[in-house]
Formats: structure tokens, sequence, C-alpha cells
């Protein structure tokens, strides 16, 4: 069969690895892909949904399987239904879980989720005098889709004011920052939980951890993810089935009965757990409605069961047919992005932040053949060689017996590969 992956990210690069690992597969395609995609698959020059459409129409593609949110907010789902060209991932509807913040809180507080105190704002004064009468910690949120940043911890009132100002006036991060939710601060365990669902079934996928900060110790600012590995230490059968059981299966259910909300796709959950009366309570931070990135690249090495016959299952509602199987071993992932370098007008501080492009990558041949490579922000330049083209620029998964094992290659392997400015985490796994 022939299958269409949307996206030209990292997680991306997995999704579409893991597709040819297949039998069932003769062709994996993907829209658009990057230089180390093509190498897994055939990258299309399709950037806007209907093109997508148009190319899974001529190509007889038997199956899409989406892994940003764009496209999914976009509508991607809806237009291929219309067409009726088999997708996998939730409609535009469903995919306003994600794209905003504020409605979202809002759904789950009527369906009785666990969620941090809230309150929304489109008022930049309001919101201030609302953080300056609450008197504790909070989160502030962009309402709509902000690449994973759009969300700023805030360690006092000074802080919380200035993310207002950021997000409400300065517009860091566009129209999605028309709205704010303000939430208090949870201080707990934060994990990255998954489930595949076909709307009526959730069967939950093995747990990662995420490393959202850009340096070490958890300092710097938001990322769209520096590292992740997976299993998860703290995830047991006990809490699996609390976070089944007080989350996702309410949730589920509860926007299918209540909102008519039919969710297909992969469900992923960012949850605080917080210790009270002697149990956890799984809080619910935010909603996304694809696979996280680099969660991604960890978790699907790890399925041993066929992502083919798990599309299916979702498409034709029998996902209750399916048993995930899963490889125990450790999966790691490190993410070297571009970092600081020297430009001709100055330097650039590196990512989140600005960073130089076309720069030339080198030693990826060196790298131990029993780690993936997964690409993030590759291209080629004229001369034909590999060069970076955005800030996460790729990762090295290793795997290992435990996590020390699995961290140590990673590491080891990453000495390997060099660009100008190249940055990691040192800490990924310890801290
Ligand atoms: N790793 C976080 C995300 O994918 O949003």
């Amino acid at each position: 069969m022939k299958v269409l992956v949307v996206g030209s990210g990292g997680r991306d690069h997995a999704i579409a690895w893991k597709f040819a690992q297949s039998k069932r597969v003769k062709q994996v395609y993907v829209a658009h892909g990057n230089a180390g995609i093509a190498q897994t698959a055939m990258c299309i020059d399709a950037r806007e949904i209907e093109q997508m459409a148009d190319f899974a129409e001529k190509e007889n593609i038997d199956l899409t399987f989406v892994g940003p949110e764009k496209p999914l907010s976009a509508g991607i789902v809806d237009l291929f239904n219309q067409r009726g060209l088999p997708i996998v991932g939730p409609d535009q509807r469903t995919s306003r879980l994600e794209s905003s913040k504020c409605d979202t809180k809002v759904m789950l507080r009527e369906l009785g989720i666990p969620i941090p105190e809230f309150a929304v704002f489109s008022d930049p004064d309001r919101a201030r005098n609302y953080v300056r009468r609450i008197g504790y910690p909070v989160v502030v949120k962009a309402d709509g889709l902000a690449a994973g940043k759009g969300s700023l911890v805030c360690d006092g009132m000074q802080d919380a004011q200035q993310a207002i100002h950021e997000i409400m006036e300065e517009r860091v991060f566009g129209d999605s920052g028309d709205r704010v939710d303000i939430e208090q601060r949870l201080y707990g365990r934060e994990l990255s939980f998954f489930c595949f669902t076909d709307g009526n079934t959730v069967a939950p996928m093995v747990a990662a951890q995420d490393y959202k900060r850009a340096r070490d110790n958890d300092e710097g600012t938001n990322t769209g993810g520096m590292g992740a590995y997976s299993p998860h230490p703290w995830l047991d059968d006990k809490l699996v089935g609390t976070i089944m059981t007080r989350v996702a299966e309410p949730l589920i259910q509860g926007i299918r009965e209540k909102y008519d909300i039919v969710y297909k796709g992969i469900l992923y959950l960012g949850l605080m757990l917080v210790e009270e009366h002697g149990e956890v309570t799984p809080y619910v931070l935010e909603i996304n409605i694809r696979l996280g990135d680099p969660e991604a690249q960890v978790i699907l090495p790890r399925l041993k069961t066929d992502l083919v016959d798990v599309s299916q299952a979702i498409l034709e509602n029998r996902l209750d047919s399916i048993e995930l199987k899963w490889d125990p071993r450790y999966r790691f992932c490190l993410i070297a992005t571009s970092g600081r370098t020297k430009g001709k007008k100055g330097w650039y501080k590196g990512y989140p932040g600005r960073y130089k492009i076309g720069v030339p990558i080198h030693g990826l041949d060196q790298v131990d053949d029993n780690c993936l490579i997964f690409h993030s922000g590759t291209g080629f330049n004229e001369a034909g060689e590999l060069v970076t083209t955005g800030g996460r620029v790729l990762c090295i998964v290793s795997s290992g017996e435990t996590l020390t094992e699995a961290r140590q290659i990673a590491y080891r392997e990453m000495q390997k590969v060099s660009f100008e400015g190249i940055y990691y985490r040192s800490d990924i796994g310890i801290s």
C-alpha cells in the first residue's frame, strides 16, 4: 500500500520511518519533508492541504497520517473526508482542543476533569488586575497555536505582568495572543501521556519524558523540546489506570456525548501529577491533538505493532480489536539545535531565539548504525551539502537496556556530529 505522511520535522521523520518498517507498505511519501526524511521516504513539494489532497487522489494513496497540528487545525481531515480519501487525525472542530487553550479549559471544567484554577481574558488590563488580585504564581498561556512556546511560566507578579504584555500587547505569538488563559501554577511532576483513540476506545501508549527548556537544569526559554526518553520511570499500571479513568476516558466520552465531537487519532495529554491526600491527581495542563516532538522519536521505535494496523483500526472504529505491543528497552533522543553563532551584523542568540541557517553539517556518516537519526531542520545547499534550515536541526535516538546505557550512547554518538553553533543540553535523562 501507499502511505502519505504530512509534516517536515523530527516527529514526522519518525512517523515516516515507522510506516517504512511495515511489510504492508510499498511506498511512503512525505509532504513536504526535509533532506533527512528524503532518505527514508519520497518527499513531495505539497505545502497546502489542497495540494496534498490532489496528490493523494492522483497517486491513489491508501492512507494519510498527519504529524503536526497546523494542517489539522486548517481542516485537512475534513477536506480529505469530503473527497473520500482515508486519513488519520482529528477533524477541524476536534483540533480546537489544541488551537484554543481558553475554550478547552472551559470544556474540561464542564466535564469535571481535573484542571488548575484558571481565568480567560481578552483585555490585558483586566488580566493584569486579576494576577494582582489572586496573589498566587501563575502560568500565562496564549490562546492559540505557538509552536509549543506559548506557555509562559511566571515566578512572580512582575513576570506575570511581563508575560501578559508580551503575549497580548507585543503580540509575540501574533493573533494567538488575542486571548490569554491564566492558570494557577501547579507544582508536581510533569508528564506527557499519549493515547490512540477511534472516538470510543482509548488505547494508552507508553509515556515519554520531554525536556522543554532550552538550557540545562530546566533553565532558559521554552522550546518545542530538547530531548526525550521512554519508558518513563513514574508510569506504572496504577498511574496509567488513574490517568485513563480520571482524564482520557471521561474526555473522549464526554466530548462525544456532550459536544458531539468524535475524536479520532492521537490524544496527547500534558499533565501535572500532584500528590494530594496520599493520592496522585493528574491535572490537565494542555491537550494536543498529535504526537509530541521529540516524544514520537522515542515512542514509535518502541512500538512493535504495525502502525498501518493501528491506523486502519482507528478509521474503521475497531481500535478495541488491536493489542499494542511495546519493546521494553529504553529509547533516548538528544536534539542538536542551531545555537549561538556570529552573523554579519552581530551575534545570533540561537534557538529558540534567532539563529543562522545554511550551515554545513558534518559527521552523520560516522554515527553508529544502531542509532536512528531523525531530521527536523535540514536541507541541501547549491553545492549539494547537507545544511541546517531550522532551530531544531536533527536528533540521535539510541537504545539501551537501561536509561544510563541509552544516554551514554546518544551523547557519545552526538560528539561525532558537528556544525557551526551546534548546541544540545548536557543533562537530558539526568535532571
Ligand atoms: N514536545 C512538546 C510538543 O510536541 O508539543
